[in-house]
């Protein structure tokens, strides 16, 4: 296995953020995996699990080891006429596993077409859009515990999945990695279209029936001419949370904006839409120096080339000072920040 020593990790991070680690190197098996979590030189150095880098702001040099999980394969590893277990290494490219189940007609995670990042990456922020979780399909994942190298399997409840949340952020930050995961898909699927662009869009279609081939199509379209491509322009798409707030707090907001955008949640409080919040306090499309806002979309911080990453991190907290001030709500950042 090659180490490598004082590496740009711009290639590594979607934000194109040109920041140094002292070490780096790529597993592409758990038997490398583990070969560098024991090493007595790499021990007791910090260490950062890396995968498509898409959900990751990098505000300094890194002092440890980065580690690349590069671990691939698919495998369908249990069926009958209904159901289909399917197993993935952490380092498949996520869509490459959508556009692989997608092509069996293997229902339940075509509404997460093209979400950037890897398999691996997928279960720490429960990725999700369009009416589907990644939780909804997840059966279980295997991985290690950093210090100990123990390997341990979590079943779906026991990974204490929340919207954009599960304990690989909390408990488990930094303290495990995942090395595989496998889902537990559907091969008559009930399809989600329940989200407006999405139905809009599948109606002009006129089909007699739909698949989840078109299902993925019609979001990967609605993707492509929403979100920035990070290889055009580095982001790290959403860059907060949708914030959940009282039902008096929503209310309060109707009145004063008629406008707003906002989902009621099976507990009573109501989810607003940061994007709208954040357009609203006139950031939308904005630029400061080298970062800024989508100016389709405002939830997505965008380096326009050369930021760094505490000049993104000031941004936000611009944003988020504004958002308090005219809204009395604390945004909460979804990407990691290092
Ligand atoms: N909106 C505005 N102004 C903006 C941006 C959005 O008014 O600048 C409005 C939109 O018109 C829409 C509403 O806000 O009515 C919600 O926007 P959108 O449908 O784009 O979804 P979102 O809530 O901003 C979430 C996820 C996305 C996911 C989409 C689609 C979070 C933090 N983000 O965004 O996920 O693709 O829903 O389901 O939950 C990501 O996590 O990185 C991500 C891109």
């Amino acid at each position: 296995m090659i180490i490598k020593e004082n590496i740009s990790l711009k290639e590594f991070n979607t934000f194109g953020l040109e920041v140094k680690a002292k070490y780096a190197a790529q597993v592409f098996n758990n038997r490398e995996l583990k070969e560098i979590l024991s090493s007595t030189k790499f021990k007791n150095i910090p260490k950062l699990i890396l995968g498509g880098g898409s959900n990751i702001l990098l505000t300094n040099d890194y002092d440890g080891i980065v580690i690349k999980i590069s671990i691939g394969g698919i495998k369908i590893i249990k069926e009958d006429k209904d159901i289909v277990f399917i197993e993935a290494g952490a380092g498949v490219t996520w869509n490459a596993l959508v556009t692989y189940c997608v092509e069996k007609n293997f229902g339940g995670i075509e509404n997460l077409s093209l979400i950037p990042g890897t398999v691996g990456a997928a279960p720490i922020q429960n990725i999700g859009a369009y009416g589907q979780e990644l939780k909804d399909t997840l059966f279980s994942l295997k991985g290690f515990y950093i210090d100990s190298i123990i390997e341990e399997t979590f079943q779906n409840n026991e990974c204490k999945f929340g919207y954009r949340d599960s304990i690989f952020k909390n408990e488990l930050k930094g303290k495990f990695v995942i090395t595989s995961i496998v889902l537990k898909l559907n091969k008559n699927p009930n399809l989600n279209i329940s989200y407006g662009s999405v139905k809009n869009e599948i109606d002009k279609l006129n089909l007699k029936k739909i698949t989840v081939r078109e299902v993925s199509n019609v979001i990967s379209e609605i993707r492509r001419n929403k979100l920035p491509d990070p290889a055009v322009i580095g982001n790290a798409g959403s860059f907060f949370k949708n914030p959940e707030v009282l039902e008096q707090k929503f209310l309060e907001i109707k009145n004063n904006y008629p406008d707003v955008i906002a989902y009621k949640q099976e507990n009573g409080n109501y989810k607003i839409a940061a994007g709208w919040i954040i357009e609203k306090c006139g950031w939308k499309g904005k630029r400061v120096g080298n970062t800024g806002t989508h100016e389709k979309q405002s939830l997505v911080l965008v380096n326009y080339g050369g930021a760094d990453g505490k000049e993104i991190l000031s941004l936000a907290k611009e944003i988020n000072r504004s958002v308090k001030e005219k809204f009395d709500i604390e945004l909460t950042e979804e990407v990691n920040i290092y």
